[in-house]
């Protein structure tokens, strides 16, 4: 495979860590990745941010995450930690049932790829929503002002745990797909964000029954997550700025759907601390205590997003 040519570039409107790239067209077989709903897209503007943007290889299937910088290195590493055929670490062989499967380290011309599974491979017309898990969104190595970035992105996070990043909906009775983009998410507040939860749902189509199916399927999926992180992730990694991909379709009284962990450009062991004084990181306690923390603000944020859902399933059954 080749064709693919990154060029950095500079620009001071740039996130800190993110470059410009200029690229040429994609080899024939390789496409942008379709379906996607949040993240670093991409694309040949040259002012693209797309550093970590994501394609897709027709004739593996795989999606293809390209490796930026050190936040990719960390999350292929993670990747090639859970995977790896010598794994005994019981915690990391239980998550591979929440995240894509890693099929490798992929190199297009001199710009190397985190390779997996494609998460709407086998949903007609998929619809999609990316959720960011955690109150605090910055990650230990993040300084004053990355910290203070973060925070004003979204201020909600800290009480609501989540911030819906992207939705991509289809529609049947239309036969088409409706979008919304990051700006949709942040304005949607703890008394307004049932409001985006019900347009991911589409709770408008005639399907009701179905759609009630589906909310007991994702609420089902995200409580086995939670298990996950009571029971076997206790002092062990801390996911922050991470995300649930949430993928259904409705088709012929079928209804298919998951929810999976992705994004783990800053995961961290769990005992790692934020490096200014500022940060209020939720499990921060002693060192021996922290070592057998559980991850306090991913588990607020999931328990929010199950609350959030139970209540909708409740007015709807
Ligand atoms: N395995 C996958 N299968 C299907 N879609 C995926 C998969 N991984 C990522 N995506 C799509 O790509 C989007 C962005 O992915 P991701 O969050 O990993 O990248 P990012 O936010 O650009 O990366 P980073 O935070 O490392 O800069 C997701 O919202 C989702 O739509
Ligand atoms: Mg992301």
């Amino acid at each position: 495979m080749n064709g693919v040519t990154v060029a950095a570039n500079s620009d001071a409107s740039l996130e800190e860590g993110d470059t410009e790239h200029h690229l040429s067209p994609l080899p024939v077989g390789i496409e942008p990745l379709p379906n996607q709903v949040a993240g670093h897209f991409y694309t040949k503007s040259e002012k693209s941010h797309c550093k970590n943007y994501l394609l897709k290889e027709n004739n593996t299937g795989y999606v293809l995450k390209a490796i930026g910088d050190k936040r990719g290195w960390r999350e292929l590493h993670l990747y090639e930690d859970i995977w790896s055929p010598q794994c005994a670490q019981t915690h990391l062989l239980q998550l591979r049932s929440f995240v894509p499967v890693f099929r490798g380290l992929v190199e297009l011309d001199d710009t190397k790829f985190l390779a997996m599974d494609d998460l709407c491979a086998g949903y007609q017309k998929p619809s999609v929503m990316d959720i960011k898990v955690g109150a605090i969104t910055y990650d230990p190595e993040a300084d004053k002002d990355k910290i203070e970035k973060e925070i004003s992105k979204y201020p909600w996070a800290k009480t609501l745990g989540f911030r819906i990043l992207g939705i991509r909906l289809y529609k049947k009775a239309t036969d088409e797909y409706i979008v919304k983009d990051s700006y949709f998410g942040k304005t949607l507040t703890p008394e307004t964000v049932t409001d985006g939860l019900l347009f991911y749902l589409n709770f408008d189509e005639k399907d009701c029954e179905q759609r009630s199916q589906l909310l007991k399927q994702l609420i089902a999926r995200l409580h086995s997550i939670e298990e996950w992180f009571l029971r076997s992730n206790v002092g062990h990694l801390k996911f922050i700025s991470s995300s649930l991909l949430f993928v259904y379709s409705l088709h012929d009284n079928h209804v298919k759907s998951d929810v999976k962990m992705i994004d783990f450009a800053h995961v961290f062991p769990n005992h790692c601390e934020p490096k200014s004084n500022t940060g209020d990181y939720l499990s921060q306690k002693s060192e021996a205590s922290e070592a057998k923390a559980m991850d306090t603000n991913y588990l607020f944020g999931l328990q929010k997003i199950i609350e959030y859902l139970l209540k909708i399933s409740e007015k709807a059954i």
